[in-house]
């Protein structure tokens, strides 16, 4: 029989939202999906990340614009396609943005943030949020902008956003997750 947990439901019911109402979520509810990110393993225990919390659309439309032109010069039609979309907004409308940013001389400050990144994401799917890990918000940092948003957004000195997840409240009810491979476990006993 299969094992029945909460935990594991959550895990399992978890899926990118890219549409959200309006309303901003509550200052418990972000509190809330921030100590779920402090509370990420990482490596010898550094703690090397950072977060910034965006609540600010005029911003969020400026980065938004920024990551796109840099997405246009790339290699990958996916990519391209979307920032020739006048319609894609990086951020779909979340009230929040939370961006993650690791120590850049710590160990793994990259995997340390991921850890802290997908934390995040379970404790919004936990207590009924929406949210979508956002790479999208690193290229507005390739930009000729990039000075600016340090500043406007108080990256610590020595940090680099490496992730960002929008935050908010459902605009639509979640599907089912997409299949998941096969073939990719093998025992050894
Ligand atoms: C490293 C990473 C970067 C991602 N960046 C984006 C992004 O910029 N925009 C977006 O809409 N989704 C992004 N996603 C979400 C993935 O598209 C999504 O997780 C995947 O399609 C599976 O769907 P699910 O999350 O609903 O299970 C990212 C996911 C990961 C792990």
């Amino acid at each position: 029989m299969m094992i029945k947990n909460e935990t594991l439901s959550v895990i399992k019911n978890r899926r990118s939202i890219r549409a959200y109402k309006e309303e901003q979520i509550t200052d418990e509810e972000l509190q809330a999906v921030l100590e779920a990110g402090l509370y990420a393993p990482s490596a010898m225990n550094q703690q090397c990340w950072h977060f910034t919390i965006l609540q600010n659309k005029e911003i969020m439309d400026q980065i938004s614009e920024s990551s796109k032109l840099v997405a246009k010069t790339f290699d990958n039609e996916h990519l391209q396609k979307l920032a020739n979309n006048e319609k894609f907004h990086i951020y779909y409308g979340a009230p929040t943005v939370i961006i993650i940013s690791g120590e850049e001389k710590a160990l793994m400050s990259d995997v340390d943030c991921a850890a802290a990144t997908e934390n995040m994401l379970l404790a919004a799917e936990a207590i009924g949020l929406g949210a979508c890990w956002i790479n999208f918000t690193r290229f507005a940092f390739a930009s000729d902008k990039a000075e600016h948003y340090r500043k406007t957004l108080a990256i610590p000195e020595g940090y680099s956003p490496f992730y960002s997840i929008t935050l908010g409240y459902k605009k639509v009810e979640t599907l089912n997750a997409p299949p998941r491979k096969e073939n990719i476990v093998n025992y050894v006993k």
